[in-house]
């Protein structure tokens, strides 16, 4: 079937044959489909959605478009975690030191921004020197030497998605359960782990919107790993607020300091970084459990905390960043770097009276854009000091001209556009004279096939 008709059959919302799909994503890895006819294919299947066949066929054809790694020269169970996307969520960067330090080996593969998102890729960049495009060769080593890796996507691992990631992003295609599910699912089961952790967010600043709709990703997602037999957990985290204070790429990195050192503040004080690390620690608790060093992931989440007390995970990030060419001494004064960056502070307005109530993830993202944080167009360059630090989130007393949030950028940077930046965070903010209720932050857990309603 010629590309062209591939496209027709989806923009008329019929379901393609399994080969058909797979020869048509193979063709544009290999570049033999130009961009703009898998663009407008892109965009039919956004619409029209895909089957079940179809998402199968899709995540193994982008599985199948590069190699699946051999990690068995690392002896355990080799657990990795995924988040769908969201604002302020620099988990992996703290659980993946947290887990490898409790033993279970973590070989991660990461992505760069996408849309208002942040991308571990473009944050742990944003350490000096450190490099995450080690070959495969390199990350294996890593692997069985450290207990720890985190690399961007190689050539080797599902090249198909790279090319589709990207093209995504820019042409308002992301937020489909079946393109994430192929997406996020081919680049996993492609590097060589043999149990997988979700974090599926739900809410406005996620490309989930809806509870329904979250659910049915995280259903999807976790039926393709058992299809592929890699036993996949997956928790249902609220996104509607930003993950702790810190949004951006250096202000993220600093943030997951203060988390691996223990400077996480009561939930309600000022600073408080607790809801980092309760999903931290939750998705901790599952890794622990599926890599069989914890009985069950309530005493995976103990054991973790400890690591994280003791300092081990704290070191474990230390060795992490040396071995992959990054200045460790960095972290561990990681005010120094922040300080080389420009500031603004965006003060509260008039009728800042009360209380902050709700804050937009969604305008915070859009905030941290606007400062070069992450792309705005395919060939943009990121700023790695690039972010902002909230000083109010939603629940805390607030009054006109209290400072609401600090935004960074490099000083010069063509991309930081600190008055748009001032006004997409305003936007963003709403306040009241009462102080607001919360949802709690994890929502539920899929697991075999069910939703397990976790108490946390
Ligand atoms: N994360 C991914 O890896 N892919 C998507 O499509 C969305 C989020």
């Amino acid at each position: 079937m010629s590309p062209a008709d591939l496209i027709t059959e989806k923009r008329d919302g019929r379901a393609h044959a399994a080969g058909h799909l797979r020869d048509f994503v193979a063709a544009h890895a290999r570049g033999d489909v130009p961009d703009y006819q898998m663009s407008a294919w892109l965009m039919a299947a956004f619409l029209n959605g895909l089957t079940s066949e179809e998402t199968t066929a899709l995540t193994e054809a982008m599985t199948r478009s590069g190699d699946v790694l051999d990690l068995s020269a690392t002896p355990g169970t080799k657990v990795d975690k995924h988040s769908t996307g969201g604002v302020g969520d620099k988990v992996s960067l703290l659980l993946a030191p947290v887990v490898a330090s409790c033993g279970v080996p973590v070989p991660m593969i990461s992505g760069r921004g996408l849309g208002h998102t942040g991308g571990t890729l473009d944050k742990l960049e944003s350490i000096p020197r450190l490099r995450t495009d080690l070959s495969v060769e390199a990350y294996k080593r890593q692997l069985a030497d450290l207990g720890i890796v985190m690399i961007g996507q190689t050539d080797e691992i599902a090249p198909a998605d790279r090319k589709l990631y990207a093209l995504r992003d820019v042409t308002a295609t992301v937020e489909s359960v079946p393109l994430i599910a192929g997406s996020i699912m081919s680049k996993k089961l492609a590097e060589g782990i043999d149990a997988l952790v979700l974090d599926v967010k739900c809410g406005r600043g996620a490309f989930m919107k809806t509870e329904p709709q979250a659910r049915r990703l995280a259903e999807t997602l976790a039926g393709i790993g058992a299809e592929a037999g890699t036993p996949t957990v997956a928790l249902l985290t609220r996104m509607d607020a930003p993950l702790g204070r810190a949004a951006g790429n250096w202000p993220e990195v600093a943030e997951s300091v203060r988390g691996l050192r223990n400077e996480t503040g009561d939930p309600g004080s000022a600073g408080s970084i607790a809801d980092v690390m309760d999903v931290t620690l939750a998705l901790a608790g599952e890794m622990l459990a599926l890599g069989g060093v914890a009985p069950d992931a309530g005493a995976g989440r103990e054991q973790a905390a400890r690591a994280v007390r003791s300092g081990d995970a704290f070191g474990k990030l230390l060795e992490m960043v040396e071995a992959q060419g990054g200045d460790p001494s960095v972290l561990e004064a990681p005010g120094a770097r922040t300080q080389q960056a420009a500031t603004r502070v965006v003060e509260a307005p008039p009728a800042a009276q009360g209380y902050a109530a709700d804050l937009d993830a969604m305008g915070v993202g859009r905030a941290a854009l606007a400062l070069g944080a992450g792309r705005e167009q395919m060939s943009d360059d990121v700023d790695p000091l690039a972010g902002l630090v909230l000083h109010k989130k939603p629940g805390a007393s607030v009054r006109p001209g209290a400072p609401l949030a600090t935004l960074y950028a490099t000083e010069g940077s063509p991309r930081a556009d600190f008055d748009e930046a001032k006004r997409r965070l305003l936007g963003a903010f709403s306040f009241a004279k009462e102080q607001p209720d919360f949802p709690a932050l994890l929502m539920d857990r899929y697991a075999e096939g069910a939703w397990t309603g976790e108490e946390w």
